[in-house]
C-alpha cells in the first residue's frame, strides 16, 4: 500500500494534501516515511541535536533514533532551572529504554554562578540563552565527525518566523564556523500532531501531553536574583503542585500551572514562633495561544491540600498565595 505521506514531506510549506494526524494508522505512516527520508538525507553521517526534554525535542530525537540509532547523539544540558525529576526522566527514557547515545551535561553550577546577584529578567534570559549555546558549541566541538544538526522546529515556529514575529532556530546563535545541515524530522507538524506521532513512538505521556516549559525555566518562577534555597522551594512547590493536580484529574485539563517564589519574606507563625520567610504563589491559567489566559477556578478543597503540603513540606516557606490575575493584566510568567 502506498505510503499516504509519500512525496509530501519536503520544504518548508504544508501540502494542501498533507492529512492531519488525528489517528495512530496516520502517525505510523508518517514515522515510516519521515525515516525513509532521514536515511536518505543523513546516509551514514551522525547527528547532533540538542535534548531538552520538551515535547518537540524529545519526539524528534525518537523518530532520529528509529532512523540511524547510535548516529544519533543527543545532548542534555542541565542548567539547574529544570523542574524536579527531570533530567532523571530524560535520562531514564532515552538512554536506559531507548539506547540513545545521550550526553549528560551537568552544567548545574556554571549556570547558577553566572547568574549571581542578576536580578533583572531580561538580562536573566540573555545569560541563561547565551551560556547554553556555549555549553552545547563545546560538546559540538568535540565530536568532530559530526556534519547534520536535528532541532524539533515545529510548523507554527515556521509560520511564526515567516511573519517575523520570531526566529525559529531552537540552537540559533552557534559560531559561523560550526556549519551544520539542518533535520528537522517534525517541522510540517502542528503541536498535536507531534504529539501524536510521539505517542506511537512509545515516549511516555508525561512527556507527549506535557505542559508549555519557559526554555529559561525555573530561572524565570525565582523572582530576581536566583539564590538556591529559594530554587530549591519553587523546584519543590512545583512538584507538590504537579503531584495534587494529577491526582485531581487536573493535569491534562489546565493548560499551564506552575509556582513561584518571589524575593521577599513575611512574617508567619509556626509551632508558636514567629517566622519570617518566603511566600509561594500559585499560577494556574488555560488559554489557546498564550496571547490572553484565564484563571482556573481550581477548587477551595484542592487550594487547601495544597497550601497546607507546601507550608509544611517546603523549606523556608510561611504562606500560599494564588494569582487571581488573567491576562491581560497579568501576562502568564511573573517576570
Ligand atoms: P507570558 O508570561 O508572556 O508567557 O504571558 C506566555 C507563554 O510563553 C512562555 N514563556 C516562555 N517560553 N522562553 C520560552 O520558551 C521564555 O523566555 C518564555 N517566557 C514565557 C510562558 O511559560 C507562557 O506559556
Amino acid at each position: 500500500m502506498k505510503n499516504v505521506f509519500e512525496g509530501l514531506l519536503f520544504g518548508s510549506k504544508r501540502s494542501d494534501k498533507m492529512p492531519r494526524i488525528e489517528t495512530e494508522e496516520l502517525a505510523k505512516q508518517y514515522v515510516d516515511e519521515q525515516i525513509k527520508l532521514i536515511r536518505e538525507q543523513v546516509g551514514d553521517g551522525k547527528v547532533l541535536l540538542a535534548l531538552s526534554g520538551g515535547v518537540d525535542s524529545s519526539v524528534c530525537a525518537a523518530l532520529l533514533i528509529k532512523a540511524i540509532g547510535k548516529r544519533l547523539v543527543c545532548v542534555h544540558v542541565n542548567h539547574g532551572l529544570l523542574r524536579k525529576g527531570e533530567p532523571e526522566q530524560v535520562i531514564e527514557v532515552f538512554r536506559n529504554q531507548m539506547n540513545a547515545n545521550l550526553i549528560y551535561v551537568d552544567g548545574v553550577e556554571r549556570f547558577l554562578t553566572k547568574l549571581e546577584g542578576v536580578a533583572e529578567p531580561e538580562t536573566k534570559r540573555k545569560i541563561i540563552g547565551a551560556e547554553f549555546i556555549r555549553v552545547f558549541e563545546e560538546e559540538a566541538r568535540k565530536l568532530k565527525d559530526v556534519r547534520f544538526l536535528g532541532q524539533g522546529t515545529i510548523y507554527p515556529d515556521i509560520l511564526e518566523s515567516e511573519k517575523g514575529v520570531k526566529a525559529h532556530h531552537n540552537v540559533g546563535g552557534l559560531p559561523e564556523d560550526l556549519k551544520f545541515e539542518l533535520v528537522e524530522p517534525v517541522k510540517l507538524l502542528f503541536k498535536d500532531e507531534v504529539r501524536v506521532v510521539g505517542k506511537v513512538l512509545g515516549l511516555p505521556d508525561n512527556m507527549v501531553y506535557r505542559q508549555p516549559f519557559p526554555g529559561p525555566g525555573l530561572g524565570v518562577r525565582c523572582l530576581g536574583a536566583i539564590t538556591r534555597d529559594r530554587l530549591e522551594a519553587v523546584r519543590e512547590s512545583d512538584a507538590i503542585l504537579r503531584e495534587e493536580f494529577a491526582k485531581a484529574g487536573l493535569a491534562g485539563k489546565v493548560w499551564q500551572y506552575f509556582t513561584i517564589v518571589p524575593d521577599f519574606k513575611s512574617t508567619g507563625i509556626s509551632d508558636g514562633k514567629r517566622t519570617y520567610a518566603y511566600p509561594v504563589i500559585i499560577r494556574a491559567v488555560n488559554t489557546r495561544d498564550a496571547m490572553s489566559a484565564t484563571v482556573e477556578e481550581i477548587p477551595y478543597a484542592l487550594l487547601k491540600v495544597i497550601v497546607s503540603r507546601i507550608t509544611s513540606e517546603v523549606k523556608g516557606v510561611n504562606r500560599v498565595v494564588y494569582d487571581l490575575t488573567p491576562k491581560p493584566s497579568g501576562t502568564i510568567e511573573w517576570e
